[in-house]
């Protein structure tokens, strides 16, 4: 644990009122920016290696902003100075560099039966050892390097010799230190695992797919194509986080691993929390056991554990190859891969008329999951990977990510696979944008299904009993060409449908009649405007009038936080299409009401977390219902939380994390009682 500075007027209850930086001399100047700096770093350990942060993001937010007009004021630029996380200048190239020493990686297997013949090889040359169990993080590995206590570079581990320098995507990084403690070792390099946190990959999946782009398969080629973009604004904007389990070379006198974590740790590196040392191969088992009984309520991902024998000197006698350290050895679970054949390939047409080529597979059970389908996202990837019917091809499953196929293990016998001309759906015309295929046809029945069913969907109208199925039965039957026939939809029309009876069709209409009452972010993300998600559509909302927002330009639609030139133009020509328009009046005339919820401020200044589901509601709604009376909804719990509200299925982390920080939960009924019932 780091120290807290001493004498430092910027850490506890810090003044955030400044005299101009016009009235300050260059001395006093800084002096200050020295203060900051090392109060904003301390601050910075606090929030993102402890977890534990001792001001308020406000009060952060006012010493972050000061060091920076200070840093301008007086030109008193450092790279390593804490205001550089937020990014920098883009790159041309990564440039390449030397590893201080070669990195090696680790022997590996998921056979029970080759750990413990690992270790029974270090005990015949060493004797007992005690075993460092740690977690195998699923991520990017990479080298930090220190010179005289400040980050000098960070490394990839690119071929374990030489790799690409990535300082300036490591040092948005919030969880990696700038400049260590003033008794630092002269020198140090570090080994680590950037990893992305599995909410924040699914966020960022969330925020792709709206834009149109494709997901990340994984966290770890999330993380992996994030640490080497030649952008560090568009690095410091995504999720990383890191964590070090290794001292490579250091001027300090170490023994053990045991010692390495220590000063890790005192050093402020973030160092995880499942590391433990263990004084045999069946501790090592069990603990693998259990690390992988807990694998999905971690917030990374792991795909195994690692035991390392913790005494310096045994290491030194066993040695290493020229690949790998003999006292080290990757257990890895079993992978949530699985091998099968594709049947065929077939296309999908989405809401916004992209054509997708699916595999579809002789189904096959991944770890507990029967996976019978698997994207292939584009053409071209079709291609590159030579996908075709009866291959026999690799697929993973990862998180709650659609499986994928991930290579062809045997070529099949059917054709290479080409995107059709015309919309498998609707027969019509099929362009190319970019990587991707699009049906032209702004009513294909698919299309038209899919906006259905998004227009239905939870976080829209929240229309139960009109899914998928549903919706492909109401556009077959020709009941519905546009969301707004809906609305007109009668008792008779519906019970003809095969399946459906008076209970069910009376259900359905309940349903629609209530989804009226609605507020206008709801309905603006309900339209099924391309890159509009809830969230761009609660902030168009809150700008604009529904009047105002159909006739808004796109340089109007900019203003709006998060909104940019292309989702700006999806807006505008959203709007430009008559029968876009035609449809919001159909379904204002049908009774649909919008309603601009003006801010409250009942809640105003109060932090909620959620976990798990509140029955009756969807997240977004009580987001939206919460935020409009000045609430902030967070997504993890820190000392600023006032309330941990647990739903059913709740995770853990974030239960704990409220026992740590004392912060008061909520179950579903108080949280009715206590928050909702004084809006
Ligand atoms: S130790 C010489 N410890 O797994 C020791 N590696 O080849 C080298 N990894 O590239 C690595 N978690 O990126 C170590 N707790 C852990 C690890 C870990 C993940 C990665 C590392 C390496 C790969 C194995």
């Amino acid at each position: 644990m780091v120290e807290e500075p001493a004498d430092n007027p910027y850490v506890r209850d810090p003044k955030t009122s400044f005299a101009p930086a016009d009235e300050l001399d260059e001395a006093t100047a800084r002096e200050q920016v020295a203060q900051l700096r090392e109060a904003i770093s301390y601050h910075d350990y606090r929030y993102y290696v402890e977890n534990d942060p001792v001001i308020a993001d406000s009060a952060y937010d006012t010493l972050f902003e000061r060091l920076q007009t200070l840093e301008d004021a007086f030109d008193l630029h450092d790279e390593n100075s804490p205001t550089q996380r937020v990014g920098g200048e883009p790159l041309d190239e990564l440039e390449t560099v030397e590893h201080v020493q070669p990195l090696l990686s680790l022997q590996s297997s998921g056979d029970a039966e080759e750990i413990r013949a690992f270790d029974r090889r270090i005990r015949e040359t060493v004797g007992d050892v005690d075993y460092s169990a740690e977690p195998k993080f699923d991520g990017f590995s990479i080298e930090v390097v220190y010179e005289g206590g400040a980050f000098e570079r960070a490394v990839t581990r690119g071929d374990g010799r030489a790799g690409e320098d990535v300082s300036a995507n490591v040092r948005t990084i919030g969880s990696v230190p700038l400049r260590l403690p003033d008794d630092a070792p002269e020198t140090l390099a570090v080994r680590g695992e950037v990893y992305m946190p599995r909410t924040g990959f699914q966020e960022l999946n969330e925020r792709r797919v709206e834009r149109g782009d494709d997901p990340f398969a994984n966290p770890r080629n999330a993380a992996a194509g994030t640490v080497r973009m030649l952008d560090p604004d568009t690095v410091a904007d995504r999720p990383l986080d890191v964590f070090f389990y290794d001292i490579i070379d250091t001027s300090a006198a170490l023994d053990s691993q045991r010692e390495a974590f220590d000063l890790l740790r005192t050093l402020g590196f973030r160092v995880n929390d499942e590391t433990t040392i263990v004084d045999d191969v069946d501790a090592v088992l069990d603990y693998r056991d259990r690390l992988m009984a807990a694998r999905d309520d971690l917030e990374y991902e792991i795909d195994g554990v690692v035991a390392k024998v913790v005494e310096f000197d045994a290491r030194e006698q066993l040695g290493s190859t020229a690949r790998h350290p003999r006292w080290a050895f990757a257990y890895k679970f079993p992978p949530r891969t699985g091998q099968t054949t594709v049947e065929r390939i077939v296309v999908q047409v989405g809401r916004t008329g992209k054509l997708t080529p699916v595999a579809l597979l002789d189904p096959v059970d991944v770890q507990g999951v029967t996976i019978s389908r698997a994207t292939l996202h584009n053409a071209g990837q079709a291609r590159e990977l030579g996908v075709t019917p009866g291959a026999t091809v690799e697929i993973e499953r990862a998180g709650d990510v659609i499986p994928e196929v991930v290579e062809v293990v045997d070529a099949g016998e059917g054709e290479a696979f080409e995107m059709p001309d015309a919309c498998p759906v609707c027969d019509s015309e099929v362009v190319r944008e970019g990587e991707h295929h699009y049906c032209t046809n702004a009513s294909c029945p698919a299309q038209l299904q899919r906006s259905l069913e998004h227009f239905c969907s939870r976080d829209a109208m929240d229309i139960e009993g009109l899914g998928a199925e549903a919706a492909d039965q109401l556009v077959a039957a020709g009941l519905v060409e546009s969301p707004a026939d809906l609305y007109s939809l009668d008792r008779e029309d519906l019970i003809e449908l095969e399946g459906w009876g008076e209970r069910s069709a009376e259900n359905l209409l309940a349903e629609l009649d209530a989804s009226k009452d609605v507020t206008l972010g709801t309905f603006v993300y309900a339209l099924g405007i391309r890159h509009v998600g809830t969230e761009r559509a609660r902030a168009l909302a809150g700008a604009f009038s529904l009047d105002d927002l159909l006739d808004a330009s796109a340089d109007e639609l900019q203003s709006v936080e998060d909104v940019g030139p292309e989702v700006a133009e999806a807006v505008v020509s959203y709007f430009d299409v008559d029968a876009n328009v035609e449809m919001v009046e159909r379904l204002l005339d049908a009774g649909v009401t919008p309603e601009r919820r003006e801010r409250g401020a009942e809640l105003d200044g109060l932090t909620l977390v959620f976990t798990g589901s509140v029955p009756g509601y969807t997240r977004s709604e009580l987001t939206e219902r919460l935020e409009t009376h000045g609430a902030n909804v967070t997504s993890s719990v820190s000392g600023e939380t006032d309330f941990l509200v647990v739903g059913e299925n709740p995770g853990t982390r974030k239960r704990e994390q409220a026992e740590e920080e004392e912060v008061e939960t909520l179950d579903p009924d108080a949280f009715e009682e206590r928050i909702l019932s004084q809006l």
